[in-house]
């Protein structure tokens, strides 16, 4: 069907927002009208020369909609609104055991824009072909193909367009807390770099119940927008004495730590800032090596890789929404939302950090 769609048509280029032919919807798959739809920091990975998913493409995979039109098998039904989440492939040994982000297919199937088939999906007016599955979804559309495992039903009664972000940076920094680091009640929390991923993680600190959680960060407005959503510290990321001062906050040193930055020192730092068996989350993408030295962990400390928060979407997204419901995860307050033909605004304030969570509304004028 016809559909239009910002397309990526090189790495350099602004997106052009324009008519796309996308297929209809294979075995298990669903076709979207797209409500909303957030940017992530990773969208902006197929400008990197030389990344796994050459334009042209259609990124997006942060989409909420309805169903409009489902495939033979499909797991919801025609009206069903759904969030999107990352895709999985269910048969190996990780997905088996509930942690679908770990997925042995998980580059293949979310970052390089074909998934399984490893071909481009879709076609422009020229007749072009388009790569039209980044994370399972490519939902900067007024319309998206999602597959079975990445489609999340959700309740009729919410405001679709904001509920896009769950299905990326928010379950990365709520799922990182709550599910990969396992917060407990009582703790103390440091979370470096609070955008849209590490002010979710505060909100899931604040959640679990630990009762130190300092946020770090060079914006001065966020580190006010981490006080308003539960952090009792916060600290900049450029002070001389951050481990010192973030030592003295935690008493000792912080039991749990997420790092968003990905920026090499900040990670050494938030190691050197852990608690004796402490244990520090990294999720920034595109981080350059790490120098440590050999004593740096040998107090019991731990570095653990995480994506997507460890999170069963299916299972975790309702959980989110129900916790927002009760006022207890105030995600919509990071959301800024722009028309679909204003993206490179979008992506500009998110760069800048004018914007923590901009979502692109197709229908919006
Ligand atoms: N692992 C995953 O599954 C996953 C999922 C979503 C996003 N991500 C990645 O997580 C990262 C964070 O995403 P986001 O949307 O929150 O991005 P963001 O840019 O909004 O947030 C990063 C924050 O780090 C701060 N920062 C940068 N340098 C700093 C420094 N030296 N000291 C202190 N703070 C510093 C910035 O000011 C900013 O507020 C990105 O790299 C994104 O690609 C990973
Ligand atoms: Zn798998
Ligand atoms: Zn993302």
């Amino acid at each position: 069907m016809q559909i239009e769609a910002a397309v990526l048509r090189s790495p350099a280029r602004p997106y052009a927002v324009e008519q796309v032919d996308l297929p209809d919807p294979g075995p298990g798959q669903v076709l979207v009208a797209i409500a909303g739809t957030g940017f992530c920091h990773t969208d902006v990975l197929p400008r990197v020369p030389g990344f796994m998913a050459p334009p042209p493409l259609i990124g997006g995979h942060e989409g909420a909609g309805v169903v409009t039109a489902a495939g033979p098998g499909a797991p919801v039904a025609v009206g069903t609104p759904v969030v999107l989440s990352f895709d999985s492939c269910g048969h190996c040994e990780q997905c088996l055991s509930g942690h679908p982000a770990y997925c042995a297919q998980f580059f293949r199937l979310n970052l390089t824009g074909r998934g399984a088939t490893g071909a481009p999906t879709a076609r422009g007016g020229d007749g072009t072909a388009i790569s039209a599955r980044w994370f399972g979804q490519s939902s900067f559309a007024t319309h998206a193909l999602a597959g079975p495992r990445n489609v999340v039903p959700v309740a009729a009664d919410l405001p679709l367009e904001l509920l896009g972000p769950l299905g990326c940076g928010i379950q990365t920094g709520a799922g990182s807390i709550l599910l990969a680091l396992g917060v407990q009640a009582g703790s103390t929390v440091v979370v470096y770099g609070v955008g849209a991923v590490g002010l979710a993680a505060i909100m899931a600190a604040t959640i679990a119940g630990a009762t130190t959680i300092a946020a770090v960060d060079l914006h001065d407005g966020r580190l006010e927008t981490a006080l308003e959503l539960g952090a009792t510290h916060v600290v900049r990321g450029d002070s001389d004495r951050l481990v010192k001062e973030l030592v003295s906050i935690t008493r000792g040193g912080a039991h749990y730590a997420l790092d968003t930055t990905a920026v090499p020192q900040v990670i050494a730092a938030g190691i050197d800032a852990l608690r004796p068996t402490g244990t520090i989350g990294l999720v920034g993408a595109g981080a350059r090596e790490i120098v440590l030295a050999p004593s740096a962990l040998s107090a019991g400390k731990n570095v653990m890789g995480i994506l997507e928060g460890d999170a069963v979407p299916q299972v975790f997204l309702p959980r989110l929404i129900e916790l927002w419901q009760q006022g207890r995860f105030p995600f919509d307050r990071l959301v800024t939302t722009y028309p679909l033909s204003e993206i490179e605004r979008a992506e500009h304030d998110a760069a800048t950090g004018a914007a923590i969570k901009p979502v692109l509304v197709p229908g919006k004028g």
